[in-house]
């Protein structure tokens, strides 16, 4: 799976497939361009016009409930026009293929997809056979990658941990702890390559041995195969839960053992910094990898990853589609779209006035 395929020849985002070979520069100009949509969305009108004109399609062949309602707010947001298709009523059930399925919705003139698929490489297979002006947006693939969460990780990180670190990068500072399932989780992938090119150092993977893909230390983190070491003095706790849906065989004994050595109570957070962040991607599974005390503590931010969602798909749609080719930000281009609508109603010349001029 080759990540270049996501960029255009000026290195912008063409496609987002996955975090890897994104550099700091694109990551932060991502993150920046959430915090400016959500700032520009804080009165009463929740939509811009950056999109208006545009079809988005979701396809998710696996469950979800904050990805999928996430993609479709932010879509609505900037005003697309959304088509969600239900994958078990599709005709994909017949056993049409997904290159059939491409090739019929983008006849329907799709501007973007967003897939969510059980493969991992399902989203580069879109992204390889779509049209030169769709777009894909992977929603999660497999074990592979799930960039907008890797990114809504990334903002909730800077966005609780902007005085850290040195010379105006929080993250080069700070030490990060993934606890659990990180063999089957795509999230800790992204997380992992966000982390590493924004200048985080100190990243510990926390897991027993089964749970660790081999060779994994190459990405540059840490293995701890001891809850206490992996939370020595952490900044940030991300907690994953048991994929069982990805495994095979057997690689615990029970999940009650799994909570025993590795879930997250109240008693273990005295192990990390007082002012430390608990996060997790969702769903979480109580009493497996983390106590609901915790999961709904003061130190938990779970319910902010699921707002810092919206902005981050808000940021990545608009930056893809949503640019008219003149550089402008999406808030600018949405801000000049509605102005424009405005005006056109206001009588100030018909549209095609407007075109010609
Ligand atoms: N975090 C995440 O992907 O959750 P969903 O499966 O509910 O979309």
């Amino acid at each position: 799976m080759s990540p270049q395929l996501q960029l255009d020849s000026h290195g912008r985002l063409r496609h987002l497939l996955t975090l890897e070979g994104l550099d700091a520069a694109l990551l932060t100009e991502i993150l920046d361009t959430a915090d400016d949509i959500e700032r520009s969305l804080r009165g009463p009108d929740k939509k811009l016009a950056t999109l208006r004109g545009r079809t988005i399609v979701n396809l998710f062949f696996e469950p979800s409930t904050r990805t999928r309602t996430t993609f479709e707010l932010a879509a609505k947001r900037l005003s697309a026009d959304v088509l969600n298709l239900q994958m078990a009523a599709s005709s994909t059930s017949k056993g049409e293929t997904l290159f059939d399925t491409l090739k019929t919705l983008e006849a329907m003139q799709a501007d973007m997809f967003v897939v969510r698929h059980e493969a991992s490489g399902a989203a580069h297979f879109f992204a390889e056979h779509a049209a030169p002006d769709v777009a894909i947006l992977n929603a999660g693939d497999g074990r592979h990658a799930h960039p907008t969460q890797g990114l809504l990780d990334l903002l909730t990180i800077r966005r609780y941990k902007s005085g850290a670190g040195s010379g105006g990068n929080c993250f080069s500072g700070l030490r990060v702890a993934i606890v659990g399932d990180v063999l089957h989780s795509r999230v800790a992938r992204s997380d992992i390559h966000g982390l590493r090119a924004l200048g985080t150092r100190d990243i510990r993977v926390v897991a027993p041995p089964t749970l660790v893909p081999a060779g994994i230390e190459q990405m540059g983190v840490r293995v701890c195969h001891r809850i206490e070491d992996g939370l020595d003095g952490v900044d940030v706790v991300i907690l994953l839960r048991l994929q069982k849906e990805r495994m095979l065989g057997a690689y615990l004994p029970s999940s009650g053992e799994f909570h025993r050595d590795f879930g997250l109570t109240r008693q273990r957070l005295g192990a990390m910094r007082r002012d430390a962040i608990v996060m997790h991607p969702g769903p979480i599974n109580r009493g497996v990898e983390v106590e609901g005390e915790v999961a709904y503590g003061p130190q938990s931010v779970i319910l902010q990853q699921v707002s810092h969602g919206i902005a981050v798909r808000m940021a990545v749609m608009s930056m893809i589609l949503g640019r008219g080719g003149r550089g402008r930000s999406p808030v600018a281009a949405g801000r000049a779209a509605k102005q424009g609508r405005a005006a056109g109603r206001s009588g100030s010349g018909t549209s095609r006035q407007r075109r010609r001029a």
